[in-house]
């Protein structure tokens, strides 16, 4: 069994996942998240969360896989964009396995391991994605050989707005999964109907949260049903990206949108992009929970397929690049 190891540490996850080299496995990951106290992410606490979960990780996953260290064909690791201190150690371990073991380092773009693994599980092909997590807010579209950014928050990624509102009415990071517990509870209750007034920000094709982010917050101060908050914020924020996934749509002509990135994992997103895309006559895809978060396997999926492209990163190229952006990573693959 030949495997390529896909290593993610660009923030709170740290994470080993595989696919294998001929690319018909697709193997699950085991992943540890570091969970601040309080407050948001510190660096260098996940990072030192990432060196101490390290080793454990990786032999439960090598155990979960039944696979020994001569099953592992190369290693692939995010390269960027990221936190420094957290990129490092994916890095660092990457490197040693890779001398270790005398197998090919890749160093991957994270952004375009959110786009690859949502194909590969999907089928879908030439997709608008709509890539939603908690860094990152962005609508993709590949064109002339790189993956370009039609439109994007110009402010703070949806997810961490989010998990913002969340730790101020109390719930510990990441905010978004109770969020959406709490708008579906306040909707099989009172209906969908209710929806509290919150600043609605879409630029031509980006967008911005940080204004709704204090109007939600200035009505849970004033005792508004936390229900009801997070329903409209839910509502209102994922309209706006649905709005510019449609636009980019109409833009390009393409007919597939696909969903990436943690807030991927909501389930009224899902259905608001299915939606607009069936007005359409297109179709909306995304992969499993586990796939949309950050995770080794979608790192893993997108080393292969720029190993079989012949992509390699020597050892003095391997450097970490935290300001990595989607489009700068030529796409030379189908
Ligand atoms: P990136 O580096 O790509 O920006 P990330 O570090 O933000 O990624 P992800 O694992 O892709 O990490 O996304 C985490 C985000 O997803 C968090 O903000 C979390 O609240 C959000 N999230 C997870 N599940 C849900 C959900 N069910 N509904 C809404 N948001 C969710
Ligand atoms: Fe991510």
């Amino acid at each position: 069994m030949g495997l390529i190891i896909g290593i993610e540490s660009t923030a709170h996850t740290f994470s080993f996942g595989a696919v294998s080299s001929d690319g018909s496995d697709v193997l699950p990951s085991s992943s540890s998240l570091y969970r601040p106290e309080e407050g948001g992410i510190h660096p260098r606490e996940a990072a030192d969360h990432h060196v101490q979960s390290a080793g454990d990780l990786l032999r439960t996953a090598m155990g979960n896989w039944g696979a020994n260290k001569d099953d592992i064909d190369a290693i692939a690791f995010s390269q960027g964009p990221g936190l420094g201190p957290c990129l490092r150690v994916g890095g660092a371990v990457a490197r040693s396995m890779s001398m270790a073991l005398d197998v090919p380092l890749v160093g991957v773009n994270h952004c375009v391991a959110h786009i690859e693994i949502g194909r590969r599980m999907t089928g879908c092909d030439d997709p608008i994605l709509l890539y939603v997590s908690g860094g990152n807010t962005q609508v993709i579209a590949r064109a002339s050989g790189r993956y370009r950014v039609l439109g994007e928050t110009l402010d703070i990624g949806i997810g961490n707005m989010l998990d913002k509102f969340g730790r101020s009415i109390g719930i510990p990071f990441p905010g978004g999964p109770e969020i959406e517990r709490k708008a579906s509870r306040f909707i099989q209750e009172n209906g969908s109907e209710h929806l509290l007034d919150l600043p609605y920000a879409v630029h031509g094709t980006d967008m911005a949260f940080s204004g709704i982010l204090g109007a939600a917050i200035a009505h849970a101060e004033r005792g508004e049903d936390p229900g009801l908050v997070c329903h409209s914020l839910q509502e209102v924020s994922f309209a706006s990206c649905v709005e510019v996934g449609e636009r980019a749509m109409a833009l390009t002509g393409k007919s597939e949108i696909l969903l990436g990135g943690g807030v991927a994992c909501n389930q009224r997103i899902r259905t608001m992009t299915s939606i607009m895309a069936q007005e359409r006559g297109g179709e909306a895809y995304w992969p499993e929970r586990p796939l949309c978060v950050d995770n080794g396997t979608m790192i893993a999926e997108l080393g292969r397929r720029m190993l079989d492209s012949g992509i390699e990163t020597i050892m003095t190229n391997s450097a970490i690049d935290p300001s990595l952006r989607t489009d700068m990573t030529p796409v030379i693959w189908s």
